[in-house]
């Protein structure tokens, strides 16, 4: 395929002949009014009704029976681990093909991740490459200090003899990844799963919404993601007690008083700000509509690269209803992806490759891995490709 084919076809998409950006935000008049009445209120901090309202209608709409908002995905991430069990030289395993956020959380509380290799369909961790690296490399054994609420067993890691504490699997470019296996591998170690789900709010797996299967799951609203509140976060979990200490972390563990400044824990000040719940409670409004459209920019690009030779698209996988966040080809060959990348931002039109492999990065690169050949497969060849919202 030639790479001008695609920069005509995406400005034909979008209607423009200006920069047409990789993913841009559309708001309405809901957003609008909620910020007005939010500012008129003075509440624009971490108290007001806008927080409960966006965390209500949240839950409404996952399924999940409590939702905690925090000031954005990578906080939401790290007290869903930390809620989950993960401590100092604990190991949390997750996939290479992901944002930097999944690591950077793990390594807040003093642990390292663990690498195993994505799937080639779904983009997610492999259930197949998760079930390998757990069988050649991880003992469990009774966990002598479990109290009677918690598991009665450990993973441990054979070689270093570090706990395996959790397992991050993401639904990488809102692409649901095939959660119920890893959850029942994951269930025969005593290992929880923390669900990031950052990128997949409006995506399903078998009909559940993704980030409602595991212990823990998160959502981020940062301003490229399907919704946004400019910057923002969720802790989604069906587990009450965990909801409720999610809440209590988030808030630097204030005892609820009218006018008494009691903490009972070291805590994070990590709520979100009712100014960015207001926004978010007008984005919520819109998001069906927002889900419509960008299933009908996919089929556009399906449509299209099925008539050209060589580019592959990366198509919603079985099981899973996709939001289609960030909609992504495969080139033949990374020449070819290098290619494309040159030539359609050359002509201003906004693409960009797979993240660099987590286990790649600097501060990551001596982590535990299994065999990644499909992460460094795909990781050379992806290229996203712009999915704003056109039409509302
Ligand atoms: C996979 C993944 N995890 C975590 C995050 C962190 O979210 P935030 O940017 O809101 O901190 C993001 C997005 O930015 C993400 O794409």
């Amino acid at each position: 395929m030639k790479p001008e084919l695609l920069v005509d076809f995406i400005r034909e998409l979008y209607a423009s002949t200006e920069f047409i950006p990789l993913h841009e935000p559309f708001f309405g008049d809901g957003e609008n009014k909620y910020v007005n009445d939010c500012l008129a209120s003075r509440f624009v901090s971490s108290v007001g009704k806008y927080v409960d309202l966006f965390e209500e209608r949240i839950c409404a709409y996952t399924g999940a029976t409590s939702a905690v908002a925090t000031v954005n995905g990578t906080a939401a991430l790290h007290i869903a681990l930390l809620l989950a069990g993960t401590g100092p030289g604990d190991l949390v395993i997750t996939q290479p093909l992901t944002f930097v956020a999944t690591c950077n959380a793990i390594s807040y509380l003093g642990a390292q991740p663990v690498f195993v290799d994505i799937d080639q369909k779904t983009l997610g961790m492999s259930p197949d490459a998760l079930q390998l690296w757990l069988e050649e490399n991880v003992d469990v054994v009774v966990d002598k200090s479990a109290t009677s609420s918690e598991s009665q067993f450990k993973a441990v890691h054979k070689q270093t003899g570090k706990r395996v504490a959790a397992c991050v699997p993401m639904h990488s470019f809102g692409h649901p990844c095939q959660i119920d296996k890893i959850i029942s591998i994951c269930d025969t170690y005593g290992i929880p799963v923390v669900e990031d789900s950052a990128e997949s709010l409006g995506s399903y797996y078998k009909g559940q919404h993704t980030g409602t299967f595991g212990k823990l799951g998160i959502l981020s609203f940062n301003g490229n993601k399907t919704i946004t509140t400019g910057g923002g976060g969720m802790i989604l979990t069906n587990d009450e007690h965990l909801g409720k200490l999610a809440k209590h972390i988030t808030t630097t563990a204030k005892k609820p008083h009218p006018w008494d400044y009691e903490h009972d824990m070291v805590a994070y000040n990590y709520r979100m700000p009712n100014i960015n719940a207001a926004l978010g409670c007008g984005q919520m409004e819109l998001l069906d509509g927002f889900l419509e459209d960008k299933r009908e920019t996919a089929s556009r690009y399906r449509d299209f690269f099925a008539k050209q030779n060589g580019h592959c698209f990366v198509d919603e996988p079985r099981d899973g209803k996709s939001n289609f966040w960030l909609n992504a080809v495969l080139a033949s060959s990374p020449e070819d992806r290098d290619l494309l990348l040159k030539v359609t931002n050359g002509a201003g039109v906004m693409t960009r490759p797979a993240w660099i492999l987590m286990n790649r990065l600097e501060m990551f690169k001596d982590s535990a891995c299994g065999d990644l050949s499909n992460a460094s497969h795909i990781a050379s060849r992806l290229v996203n490709l712009p999915s704003s919202v056109r039409n509302t």
